[in-house]
């Protein structure tokens, strides 16, 4: 039906037309956890060769929690919100020190570190261990709120679980880390906020915002 339709079209997209970046080599809970927490505010291309030496500098998840704050600080700067760079360390130090070097493999068990919310628990739970739960950033809001015409605020906080639970019922069971990112991959290039391309869209046949002429008008944002 529609879903399994979707889903298909989505990921086939995605396989021939995915970016290749570097933390998508592997599937490493320590490489997809770095990578989401620069990419918080800064954009894939500046973050790109910043990844590539912070994990030259602190290849392993025992290396970062073992750093010397000046290390840290010289890895990091330029990226800007230095709290990101202490939040990380202090997480890599409770699944070094307090979990003996064991991650949690689910949303919920990823939120109790240090600097971990409900978006990046949900990139690393379905990109890392293959759990089926959304990761909903603005990307997420800008597709599925487009595709489906939810008429949900944005800018109000409960609004998350609502799409949150609305994707958790569409996302690929098998292949969810793939899905989620799919979704980043087209809300930066067809379906941006300013100048959106949908009629270019692979997944324009399902976009009822589109079918309606009713593109810019999602995803809802009333208060600002
Ligand atoms: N933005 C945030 N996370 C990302 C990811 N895993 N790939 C591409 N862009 C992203």
């Amino acid at each position: 039906e529609t879903i399994a339709a979707f889903r298909k079209t989505l990921l086939n997209w995605y396989d021939e037309n995915k970016r290749d970046l570097p933390w998508r080599r592997d599937h490493d809970p320590y490489h997809v956890w770095v990578s989401e927490i620069m990419l918080q505010q800064t954009q894939v291309n500046t973050v790109i060769p910043y990844y590539e030496r912070f994990m030259s500098m602190f290849p392993t998840i025992n290396d970062l929690a073992a750093a010397k704050p000046e290390q840290l600080l010289k890895a990091w700067e330029g990226l800007g919100y230095y709290s990101r760079a202490r939040n990380l360390q202090r997480a890599a130090q409770e699944i070094v020190n307090d979990r003996h070097g064991e991650w949690p493999t689910t949303a919920a068990g990823l939120q109790e570190l240090t600097g971990i919310g409900p978006y990046t628990a949900g990139a690393i739970a379905s990109i890392a261990f293959g759990e089926p739960v959304a990761a909903v950033d603005g990307n997420a809001f800008r597709v599925f709120g487009r595709l489906l015409m939810i008429d949900a605020d944005i800018t109000k906080p409960a609004t998350r679980s609502i799409f949150a639970e609305t994707i958790d019922r569409i996302i690929d069971p098998q292949r969810p880390g793939d899905f989620n990112q799919a979704i980043m991959d087209l809300g930066s290039s067809y379906m941006t906020a300013k100048n959106p391309d949908v009629t270019h869209s692979p997944v324009k046949a399902f976009d009822r915002s589109y079918e309606t002429g009713h593109v810019l008008d999602y995803p809802v944002k009333t208060a600002k």
